[in-house]
């Protein structure tokens, strides 16, 4: 999601310098070119060789003798971001004042447009009103503060201070290099999770979905420029960064979710793994054993099927569907694909071990009503949805919004 994107990476010195490795890693993978640039400090936790290594770029810092005396600028216009990860107190205090006395410093006065700092410290430094305030004006400035989190703390005590986890800062900054939402920019929803069915006050009726597959076309579609709201059943899944995320619990909430936002929809992608039948009768009371009797009859009635629904409305957006099967792929997609009147559907074979459900792996094939076919391959689940996502722009006709900060 990130190709071609520069990260200008700005490394101060506190000990969660570590997970600078994972997040070039990542933003690597995701397709960024990443500069690393260090204080001096910072050296005392990560290597250049290391650095260097991760980035494929030799790493910029004050005792290279051989840079330009106008790195600083060359540096901060080169980047599309610039992320200070971790921003020590200090360093939030010279960002606040504007003190340039080293390379980063001076780099972070001349880009600070385009800046995002993630505050990582002890949290007696973290709570102190001063570092307290220099977020505040920081902040008022217009200059991102991703973090910190609360948690386990290097000096062995807990509380805020933490900086944010790698995968974090990835969603952040992917929703910072996106391109800019406005009012204008096309609408696309999209269901995901199990459905939650109650039978009386505490069991229930559900389907297995992770939603991991529904998060990552969420967080795709949001980096295609797309006002992106995911309408959930219940998952453990934090929301991807610039995504509205609406919580329900049975398919009737996600149905009503859905039909509230249709008018103002271009694309629906039906990810949701929506229970078909629901208890004809919601128990008050829980359902008690009868003595002598070892079956219990359950009355199932069927649910609503809410993407056959969007696809048959009036407003009818580009509707995009998705078969899981264990068998028999292209032929049950396929009818799914005619009998719902979608415009395409993910097929994707859950009998696999290797993927499909709780993995992060998935393996797709698009078929499409003009009876074309994509093969989407096996992969990362987020992979596969930015490539469904661009297929979906593609047959759509519904461009990307282009205009980046
Ligand atoms: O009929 P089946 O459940 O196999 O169809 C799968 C597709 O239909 C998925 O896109 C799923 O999100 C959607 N669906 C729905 N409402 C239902 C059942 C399925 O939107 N009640």
């Amino acid at each position: 999601m990130l190709k071609g994107k520069k990260v200008l990476l700005g490394i101060t010195g506190g000990i969660a310098a570590y997970k600078c490795c994972e997040l070039i890693r990542l933003l690597r993978k995701s397709g960024a070119e990443v500069q690393a640039m260090v204080t001096r400090h910072a050296l005392d936790f990560v290597t250049l060789t290391v650095l260097k290594a991760l980035t494929s770029n030799e790493p910029l810092w004050d005792g290279d003798s051989g840079r330009l005396p106008i790195e600083h600028i060359r540096a901060a216009e080169w980047a599309d971001l610039i992320l200070v990860a971790p921003a020590t107190g200090n360093f939030l205090a010279k960002v606040r004042a504007g003190i340039a006395d080293d390379l980063l410093s001076t780099t972070v006065l001349a880009g600070w447009q385009k800046l995002a700092v993630a505050p990582a410290m002890n949290s007696q430094m973290y709570l102190n009103p001063a570092t307290q305030e220099n977020i505040g004006v920081i902040r008022s400035r217009g200059i991102r503060v991703w973090g910190p989190a609360s948690g386990d703390l290097a000096c062995g005590t807990s509380g805020e201070g933490r900086m944010l986890e790698p995968k974090e800062l990835l969603d952040l900054i992917d929703d910072a290099l996106a391109p800019r939402l406005t009012e204008k920019s096309p609408r696309c929803v999209i269901t995901a999770g199990p459905t939650v069915e109650m039978l009386d006050p505490v069991r229930m009726l559900t389907n297995r979905s992770s939603g991991k597959m529904g998060f990552a076309l969420a967080r795709a579609a949001r980096a295609a420029g797309l006002r992106t709201t995911v309408i959930s059943g219940p998952v453990s899944l934090p929301t991807p960064a610039g995504v509205e995320r609406i919580n329900v619990q049975s398919a009737a909430e996600m149905r009503d979710q859905v039909l509230s936002l249709l008018p103002e929809t271009d694309i629906f992608i039906g990810c949701a793994a929506v229970a078909d039948f629901r208890p004809a009768t919601v128990s008050p009371q829980k359902i008690k054993k009868v003595k002598g009797t070892d079956e219990l009859t359950l009355t199932l009635v069927k649910n609503p099927d809410i993407i056959a629904e969007v696809a048959r409305s009036e407003q009818r957006p580009f509707t995009a569907g998705f078969a899981a099967e264990t068998e028999n792929l292209e032929a049950y997609a396929k009818r799914k694909l005619t009998e719902k009147n979608l415009d395409i559907i993910a097929a994707n074979d859950v009998s696999r071990k290797d993927s499909g459900f709780d993995s992060d792996k998935n393996s797709i094939t698009l078929y499409d009503r003009e009876g074309g076919k994509t093969e989407l391959g096996s992969g990362d689940k987020q992979e596969l949805a930015e490539r469904m996502v661009r297929e979906i722009l593609r047959l759509s006709g519904i461009t990307e919004h282009r205009s980046w900060c």
